[in-house]
C-alpha cells in the first residue's frame, strides 16, 4: 500500500493542475503602495488563455468592475493604468468565466509626500524582505522610521529596512514616516510558510515481509513464520531445506 500511493498521488497531481484553470496576478512597479500619478501596468499570468480571465477590481465605491470598461486599458491579459489616483486604491484579481480567481493584490494610491514601498505578494518564510521609505521627490533616501502594528520597530538613515529570514511572527502592519515630510499609509504584510511540495517524502523502506514455510514432516503439517529481508529470497530454499533437515531431525 504503501509504495503504490506515491505515484497515485503524482497522477491525481498532473490531473488536478490540467483541468484546473490558474493564473496568477502581477504588478508593475511592484508596491502595494504608489503615488498618484504614476502609471501601473497589471498582468495576469494564465495558463489557459481560453478560459476568459479578466482583471477586476474592488473600491471603496465600486465592486467587481472589469479592466477596460470600467476602469484602465486591457491590453490582451495585461491592463494598464496611466493616471492612478487615490481612488484607485483597492484589492485587484483576474477571474475567469467561469469564476476561478487568481490570487489578489491589495493597491494604495496616495496623494501624501511619503509611500512604503512594499511586497505585493507573500513574503516566503525564510527569505529577506527590504521595505523602503520613498519621497515623491529625491532625495529618495532620507531617515525614515518604521512603524510595526503601531508601534516604531526601527529606524534607519537611509530609508531602507530588511527584515533577515521572516517568519510568521514578522506579518502584520507596516507604515514608515520621514521627518518633515511625512507619513505613509499603511500595508498589510504577509509571510507564507514554505511549501512542503518540494520535499516528497521518501516511502519507509519495505519492512521485511513475514514468510510462510509450509513444511510436512510424517503426514503432520508444521507451519513457521519466517522473516526474512525483501531482498534475501534467495536464501529462502536454503533456510526452508535447513528447517526440513531439523524437523526431520526432531522427529527421529
Ligand atoms: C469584492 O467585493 C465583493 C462584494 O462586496 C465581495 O463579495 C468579494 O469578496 C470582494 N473580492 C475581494 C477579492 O475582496
Ligand atoms: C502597458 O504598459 C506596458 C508597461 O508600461 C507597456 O509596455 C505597454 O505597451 C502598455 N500597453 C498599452 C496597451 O498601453
Amino acid at each position: 500500500m504503501e509504495t503504490t500511493s506515491l505515484p497515485w498521488l503524482l497522477v491525481l497531481t498532473s490531473l488536478l493542475s490540467c483541468t484546473t484553470n490558474q493564473a496568477s496576478l502581477t504588478v508593475s512597479p511592484s508596491s502595494s503602495q504608489l503615488f498618484e500619478g504614476e502609471s501601473v501596468s497589471l498582468s495576469c499570468e494564465e495558463d489557459d488563455s481560453s478560459a476568459g480571465w479578466t482583471l477586476r477590481r474592488n473600491t471603496t465605491r465600486e465592486t467587481r468592475t472589469q479592466c477596460g470598461s470600467d476602469w484602465g486599458k486591457s491590453a490582451g491579459s495585461s491592463c494598464n493604468m496611466s493616471y492612478i489616483d487615490p481612488l484607485d486604491s483597492g484589492v485587484y484579481w483576474c477571474e475567469s468565466r467561469e469564476g476561478a480567481t487568481s490570487n489578489t493584490i491589495s493597491i494604495t494610491v496616495t496623494g501624501g509626500p511619503v509611500i512604503l514601498q512594499s511586497p505585493v505578494l507573500p513574503v516566503m518564510e525564510g527569505h529577506d524582505v527590504t521595505l523602503h521609505c520613498k519621497t515623491e521627490t529625491p532625495p529618495s533616501n532620507l531617515p525614515a522610521g518604521f512603524y510595526k502594528d503601531g508601534s516604531l520597530i526601527r529606524t534607519e538613515p537611509t530609508g531602507h529596512m530588511t527584515i533577515h529570514h521572516v517568519n510568521k511572527s514578522d506579518e502584520g502592519l507596516y507604515k514608515c514616516d520621514i521627518r518633515g515630510r511625512g507619513e505613509s499609509p499603511s500595508s498589510w504584510i504577509s509571510v507564507t510558510v514554505k511549501p512542503t511540495t518540494t520535499a516528497l517524502p521518501t516511502p519507509p523502506p519495505p519492512s521485511p515481509q513475514p514468510q510462510w514455510c509450509q513444511l510436512t514432516g510424517n503426514d503432520l503439517p508444521i507451519s513457521m513464520v519466517m522473516t526474512l529481508p525483501s531482498q534475501a529470497e534467495d536464501g529462502l530454499n536454503d533456510d526452508c531445506d535447513d528447517v526440513t533437515a531439523l524437523t526431520t531431525k526432531h522427529n527421529f
